[in-house]
């Protein structure tokens, strides 16, 4: 699913939308997956970002992750113009992809390498993925490429021996639990025990259902 398609019926109301007030700055800032968190860090800390790849289920800090590697990097007012995102599923193909890379590594800039963000990588047919892999190979001396998909299966062998590759898992009750709790109470909203069970429950791991749920029912009054 594209991000674009993502956003609840909140914006109606002229309200901001939750998922992005609250999606995490910082790796720190990022609810369970604290083992990825910390290798990532230490790539930053060590200045030594490979190329990587994240797969799993939807919700779960996977862009969340990409754009906060990008501000760690870059600082909040130059990481934009130095991460590139993408998504694979373009309907105008991997060439148009290609192009936009190519565009985007040559441009002239100060930093060691760029950041090229590509979404949904796995809905690549095994061909784009080789023309992927060789536009990877063209441009390694100056940017990196974060890919993200639901199933690294679906990646081909030389793309992800290409990559440091993090499984990111459905997200653990306390994690979902801690995140809509902090919500609510940055946005002066009573929950019951009971009200943030049933919110985690039905997120089944998934952070983003979690946060539009909590939106959702704050803006019905339910
Ligand atoms: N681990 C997390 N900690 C805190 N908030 C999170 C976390 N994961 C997701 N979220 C919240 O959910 C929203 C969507 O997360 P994100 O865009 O990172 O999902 P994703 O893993 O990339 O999913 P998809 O596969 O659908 O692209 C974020 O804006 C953020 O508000
Ligand atoms: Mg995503």
């Amino acid at each position: 699913m594209s991000e674009a398609d993502e956003q609840p019926a909140a914006t109606a109301t002229g309200r901001e939308i939750w998922i992005e007030k609250y999606r995490p700055q910082t790796l720190d800032d990022i609810h369970g997956q604290s083992e990825i968190v910390e290798r990532l860090q230490s790539y930053i800390a060590q200045d030594d970002v490979p190329h990587l790849l994240f797969s799993g289920p939807a919700g779960v800090g996977k862009t969340t992750a990409a754009t906060a590697i990008a501000r760690e990097i870059y600082g909040e007012d130059n990481w934009r113009g130095n991460f590139l995102e993408l998504n694979a599923s373009d309907q105008r193909g991997i060439d148009v992809v290609r192009d936009r890379i190519k565009g985007f590594a040559r441009s002239s800039f100060g930093g060691d390498f760029r950041i090229v963000f590509l979404d949904e990588s796995d809905s690549l047919t095994d061909d784009a993925q080789a023309a992927l892999r060789r536009t990877m190979e063209q441009f390694s001396d100056n940017t990196r490429f974060i890919l993200s998909c639901n199933y690294s299966s679906k990646i081909i062998d030389p793309i992800q021996s290409r990559c440091a590759v993090f499984r990111f898992s459905p997200l653990s009750d306390e994690a979902v639990g801690g995140m809509v709790r902090e919500i609510a109470s940055a946005e002066s909203i009573e929950v019951t025990d009971a009200g943030v069970d049933a919110l985690v429950y039905a997120a089944d791991g998934d952070m983003r259902r979690a946060i539009n749920s909590l939106q959702a029912a704050a803006t019905t009054g339910a």
